[in-house]
């Protein structure tokens, strides 16, 4: 990893993404269980799980970006264990049906062959497990989509891999989730090429 990836752009991601904390909260507030939050970055989500959990797993390729988290988790009182470690959503290092809830947020823009991680997330949930996912995706708009096609080749240097052109609704439908709920819409503090947004909850 690059000074850039490891230093500079997790300010910038934290600041940038300031503005969609509130709705994540919410979100987040639903997960229980044993829970796996996927691509944790600095650990900005952390603070948000409630009295239902009883075990948050994270797990973050960027070290540097852990090492963020584990601070957090550190200077914070949580009611259960929260345990960080460094990995790939691609190749989750557990068990099937091991966890209650599953946790992405802001993160399937990122992973590459997000495919596999759509899959590793259904294979960890146990039965009737719940993923809830914040994601920002590709507009429904056939002119905005053309413009996060023309920016996007920029954009992914600019933001470590995060692409605006994901279809995140389709992904996790043909991996077999079915949506419990889904909230797709335009986030109105939000540059347009960002502002489509899919939240929600889908069950395995
Ligand atoms: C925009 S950040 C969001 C971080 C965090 N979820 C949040 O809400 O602040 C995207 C995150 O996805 C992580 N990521 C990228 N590739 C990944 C992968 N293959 N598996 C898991 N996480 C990944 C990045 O390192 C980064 O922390």
């Amino acid at each position: 990893m690059s000074f850039y990836e490891d230093r500079i752009f997790p300010f910038f991601m934290e600041y940038a993404t300031r503005v969609f904390r509130r709705e994540i909260a919410q979100l987040i507030g639903t997960a229980q269980g044993r829970v796996l939050e996927i691509g944790a970055g600095t650990g900005a989500n952390l603070g948000y799980y409630t009295a239902g959990v009883t075990e948050v797993v994270g797990i973050e390729p960027v070290a540097a970006m852990l090492q963020k988290a584990q601070t957090v988790v550190d200077s914070a009182a949580h009611e259960f264990p929260v345990r960080l470690q460094v990995g790939d959503a691609r190749k989750l290092p557990f068990e099937d049906d091991s966890f209650d809830s599953v946790v992405a947020c802001l993160v399937f823009c990122t992973i590459p062959d997000p495919e596999l991680a759509a899959a590793e997330m259904r294979r960890v949930l146990k039965p009737g497990g719940k993923l809830v996912f914040y994601e920002h995706v590709a507009s429904s708009r056939s002119k905005v989509q053309v413009w996060q096609q023309r920016i996007n080749p920029v954009w992914r240097k600019l933001a470590c891999g995060c692409e605006i052109t994901r279809d995140t609704r389709s992904l996790f439908e043909s991996a077999g989730f079915r949506f419990e709920h889904i909230r797709d819409f335009e986030h109105p503090k939000v540059p347009p090429l960002m502002a489509p947004i899919i939240s929600g909850v889908a069950v395995k």
